[in-house]
C-alpha cells in the first residue's frame, strides 16, 4: 500500500495533489480552517467571517450606506455589500485629506460613489468628483471572454440608461462632473491635474489597465486605486493585467477578501 502511495505521489501532477491533500483534510477535518464557521459575524458577498467589522457601529456609515442604495443600484444585488463600501470608505477617507481630485470608471447608478460623497461630505472639499460611464450598460465588443461570459443575459439587463437618473442624484453637487461616453476614449475629458483617489469598476481589465496607465502619473504621493473585481473568479486577466501594471511601478496589488483590491501610490 505503502509503495503504491509512493508511486502515485510521483505520477500525479501538483494540482492533483493538493486537492487531494484539502479533500483528505475535510474528511479527516484535521485542518481547523475548513468547515462550517459556527455564529459568523457576518456572511455577505461571497464572505463568511467571525472577524468583527465593528464600521456596522458606526452610524454615520450606515446613513452614507443608505444613500447609496438609495440610488437603487442594489436593488437586485444578491444581498448587502457592507464591507465594500467601508473599504471604499476607508480609502476615501485617506483621498481627502491629500491633493487631488477622485475619478470612478464603472459608475452604474451610482451607489459607491455615493457612499463615500455623503460618507466625506465631499459637495464641501475643495475636489471634484470625475463619474465616468457610458450611463448605458457595457460595451461588450471590448471585453474579455470570461467577463462576458459572467456578465448572462440576466445581470447585463440590469444595467441600462440611466444618466438622467444619475444626474439627478448628483444634483446637489456642484463638483461632481458626471462624463459619459465609453473608457478610454472619454478619459482627457477629465481635466484633473492631480488624482488622489481612483475607483475601477467596469468589469473590463484593458479599460481599468488603460484608465490606471492614463491617471498613474496625476496620482499624487498615497494617491488610492481602489479595484471592484481584482479577485473575482471571472477576472483572470484583471489579476494578470493589474500584477503587470504593478511590477512595472514596483508596486503590489492588496487584496482584500471580497474581491478588491488596493494599490497605494508611492
Ligand atoms: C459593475 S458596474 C459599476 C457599479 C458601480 N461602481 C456601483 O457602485 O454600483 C460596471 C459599470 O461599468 C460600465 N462600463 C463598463 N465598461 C465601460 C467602458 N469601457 N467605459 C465606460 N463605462 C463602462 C457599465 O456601463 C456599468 O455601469
Amino acid at each position: 500500500m505503502t509503495k503504491i502511495k509512493s508511486i502515485l505521489k510521483l505520477m500525479l501532477p501538483n494540482k492533483i495533489k493538493i486537492k487531494l491533500s484539502r479533500l483528505k483534510q475535510i474528511i479527516t477535518n484535521k485542518n481547523e480552517n475548513i468547515g462550517i464557521l459556527v455564529n459568523p459575524s457576518s456572511i455577505e458577498n461571497g464572505l463568511v467571517t467571525n472577524f468583527i467589522g465593528n464600521f456596522m457601529d458606526d452610524e454615520f456609515f450606515l446613513e452614507s450606506y443608505n444613500m447609496g442604495k438609495q440610488t437603487g443600484a442594489l436593488k437586485n444585488h444578491p444581498g448587502e455589500i457592507y464591507w465594500r463600501a467601508h473599504v471604499a470608505c476607508w480609502a476615501a477617507t485617506l483621498a481627502k485629506t491629500i491633493e487631488g481630485d477622485f475619478v470612478e470608471c464603472g459608475v452604474n447608478l451610482g451607489f459607491l460613489s455615493r457612499v463615500i460623497m455623503h460618507y466625506t461630505d465631499f459637495q464641501n472639499l475643495d475636489k471634484k468628483f470625475y463619474l465616468l460611464d457610458t450611463f448605458s450598460g457595457f460595451p461588450l465588443d471590448a471585453m474579455e471572454k470570461e467577463q462576458r461570459e459572467y456578465l448572462n443575459p440576466e445581470v447585463l439587463s440590469e444595467y441600462k440608461e440611466c444618466y438622467e437618473e444619475v444626474k439627478t442624484t448628483f444634483r446637489n453637487f456642484p463638483n461632481v462632473i458626471i462624463v459619459k461616453g465609453k473608457v478610454p476614449n472619454t478619459l482627457p475629458l477629465v481635466e484633473a491635474k492631480k488624482i488622489a483617489y481612483l475607483s475601477l469598476d467596469m468589469n473590463n481589465a484593458d479599460a481599468e489597465v488603460a484608465a490606471a496607465e492614463y491617471f498613474w502619473d496625476k496620482m499624487v504621493s498615497n494617491a488610492v486605486i481602489l479595484l471592484d473585481d481584482y479577485g473575482h473568479p471571472s477576472a483572470v486577466s484583471h489579476r494578470r493585467k493589474f500584477d503587470e501594471f504593478c511590477k512595472k511601478r514596483n508596486v503590489k496589488v492588496l487584496a482584500l477578501p471580497q474581491g478588491q483590491g488596493l494599490i497605494l501610490k508611492p
